[in-house]
C-alpha cells in the first residue's frame, strides 16, 4: 500500500478561532461540556482520524482582556481523555503535560493508566510550558528559562520512559493456584539519580498495551528540535509555508541518524488551520464571519501570548510590531515565525493579531474540499509532512466540515485510510512497540 497521511484533530473547546465562542453555531460553554467533546470524538473517529490532540496550560489568563476571551475554563486533558476513552474504540488520545510543573512519577503513572484504560491509545505531548503565568502556581516568581526547561525535560523523559519499563510485559502472572502475583525477576527498579530528579521506582502500573504511550513533542527551536530528534515519535510544529515546512522536515529527519534512528520512527505533523466551504466564496464568507467578531485588543492579546508572553497593550494598535527580545518563557520558534510574517506583509499590530486570530500562525487553508486536499497532498508528497494536526475555527461545525468534505476527498485519492489498520495508536501511526530496556 502506498504511504498515507496521518491526521490529528487538535481540539480546542469552542474552536481555534479566538472569537469562535461568540459565533451563533458554537456552544459558549464547550470547555466544560462533556457531551460536546463526546460528539467531537465520535465525529473524528468516524472519519478515521489517528488521534485527538488536547493542548494545555496550568494557568488561567488574568490580564485585562482575558475576560473577553474563552480561555479561562476548560477540562484538564488527561481527565477529559480518560472519559473519552470509554466512549471511543479506535482513536488515539493525546494529552499535553508539562515537564516544568509536574513530577515524572505522576506523569508516567497517569499516561500508563490512560494506555490501559483505552486499550493502547495514549499519547503524551511533552511540552516545557510556553505560558509564563504557570510559574506563579508552583511556588516560583518567574518561569524557568528556556535552556533550563529543556534540560529538565530531557531528564524528565528519561525517568518517565524508565518507569514505563518497570515491569516486563509478562511480569504479572497473578496465578491463584501457586500464589505468585508477579515474577520478581521481571521487575526492574529504576533507581534514577540525576541533576533534576531522584526517583526510585518501580511504577505501580504494569507495562501498558503499547509498551510505552506514544511521545509527541511540540517545540521547534534549535534545542526543541534536538530533544525531538532524540526522544519524540511525533512532532507537532507550526510552519507558515511549504518551503519552511520542507526545511524543517529535512532538518529534523536529518538529525535522527545521529541517534541511530530511522526516518520512519518520527512522524512530522505540522498544524494546519482549515476553513471548508462548498465553494471558495462560501469558505471565505465563513472565515470572514469569525474575523468580524475579533476585537482588535483581543487579537493583540492573543498575539502577545503567542510571541512569548509579552504585554503589547501599551503599543498603538495601528503601529508596527515593536522589537521584542528573544522570549525565554514562550515558544522561540513561534516568535520567529510571527515576527517574520509581520515584516514580510508589513502588518500593523492589530492586523497581525487579526491575521493569526484563527490559525495562530499555522498554515491556513480556506477553500473547497478539493482545494484543501490539493494543498495537503502537495505538502505530504513534497517532503513537508507525514500528516497534519488539524485546527478548525469552530467546533463542532469546522470538524464536521472537514470530516464530511475533505476526508472523503483524501480517501478517494488514496491518501488517507478508510479503516483503522490496528488497535493501538502506535499501530495506526506505523510506529514500533518499544522493547523493554531491561528485558
Ligand atoms: C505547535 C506547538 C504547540 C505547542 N503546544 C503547547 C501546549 O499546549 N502547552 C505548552 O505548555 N506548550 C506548548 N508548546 C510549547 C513547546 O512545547 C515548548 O516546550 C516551548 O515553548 C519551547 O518551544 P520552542 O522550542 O519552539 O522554543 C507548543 C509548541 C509548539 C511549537
Amino acid at each position: 500500500m502506498s504511504r498515507q497521511m496521518k491526521l490529528g484533530a487538535f481540539l480546542m473547546a469552542t474552536g481555534h478561532h479566538v472569537a469562535a465562542w461568540r459565533h451563533a453555531d458554537v456552544p459558549a460553554n464547550a470547555g466544560l461540556d462533556f457531551a460536546h467533546y463526546k460528539r467531537l470524538a465520535q465525529i473524528a473517529e468516524a472519519a478515521k482520524f489517528d488521534a485527538l490532540f488536547v493542548a494545555d496550560s496550568v494557568a488561567a489568563p488574568t490580564h485585562d482582556i482575558a475576560s473577553r476571551m474563552a480561555r479561562s475554563d476548560h477540562f484538564e486533558p488527561l481527565t477529559l481523555l480518560s472519559a473519552l476513552s470509554a466512549v471511543t474504540e479506535h482513536i488515539g488520545l493525546i494529552a499535553t503535560a508539562t515537564t516544568s510543573y509536574n513530577e515524572p512519577y505522576h506523569v508516567a503513572r497517569k499516561f500508563a493508566s490512560l494506555d490501559h484504560l483505552s486499550g493502547g491509545r495514549a499519547g503524551w505531548n511533552l511540552v516545557t510550558s510556553d505560558n509564563a503565568a504557570e510559574a506563579l502556581n508552583f511556588g516560583r516568581d518567574e518561569h524557568i528559562g528556556h535552556a533550563e526547561r529543556y534540560s529538565r525535560a530531557r531528564e524528565f523523559h528519561q525517568v518517565v520512559t524508565g518507569l514505563w519499563d518497570s515491569w516486563e510485559d509478562d511480569a504479572f502472572v497473578r496465578d491463584k493456584a501457586s500464589g505468585a502475583y508477579y515474577q520478581p525477576e521481571k521487575l526492574h527498579v529504576l533507581d534514577h539519580v540525576g541533576e533534576h530528579f531522584r526517583v526510585k521506582g518501580p511504577l505501580n502500573v504494569a507495562r501498558s498495551p503499547q509498551g510505552q504511550p506514544v511521545i509527541i513533542q511540540a517545540g521547534s527551536s534549535e534545542t526543541g528540535r534536538e530533544l525531538a530528534a532524540q526522544t519524540a515519535e511525533v512532532v507537532f510544529t507550526a510552519q507558515s509555508s511549504l518551503a519552511s515546512a520542507q526545511a524543517f522536515y529535512a532538518d529534523l529527519k536529518g538529525r535522527l541518524l545521529r541517534y541511530g534512528r530511522s526516518a520512519d520512527s518520527l512522524k512530522i505533523m505540522p498544524g494546519v488551520f482549515v476553513v471548508v466551504g462548498r465553494t471558495e466564496a462560501e469558505a471565505q464568507e465563513k472565515c470572514e464571519a469569525f474575523q468580524q467578531l475579533v476585537e482588535p485588543e483581543v487579537g493583540v492579546a492573543l498575539l502577545g501570548r503567542m510571541l512569548g508572553n509579552f504585554d503589547l497593550s501599551k503599543y498603538p494598535l495601528d503601529g508596527p510590531l515593536p522589537k521584542l527580545p528573544l522570549t525565554q518563557s514562550g515558544q522561540q520558534s513561534r516568535q520567529t515565525l510571527l515576527t517574520e510574517l509581520a515584516g514580510r506583509e508589513h502588518l500593523s499590530l492589530a492586523e497581525l493579531g487579526r491575521k493569526i486570530a484563527g490559525g495562530r500562525g499555522h498554515y491556513s487553508l480556506v477553500g473547497t474540499p478539493g482545494q484543501i486536499a490539493d494543498q495537503l497532498q502537495e505538502w505530504f508528497e513534497q517532503g513537508a509532512a507525514d500528516g497534519f494536526n488539524l485546527l478548525v475555527p469552530h467546533l463542532p461545525g469546522g470538524l464536521e466540515d472537514f470530516a464530511n468534505g475533505v476526508v472523503p476527498e483524501l480517501q478517494r485519492r488514496g491518501l488517507f485510510r478508510t479503516e483503522y489498520e490496528g488497535r493501538t495508536l502506535r499501530q495506526n501511526l506505523g510506529l514500533a512497540r518499544p522493547k523493554n530496556r531491561f528485558a
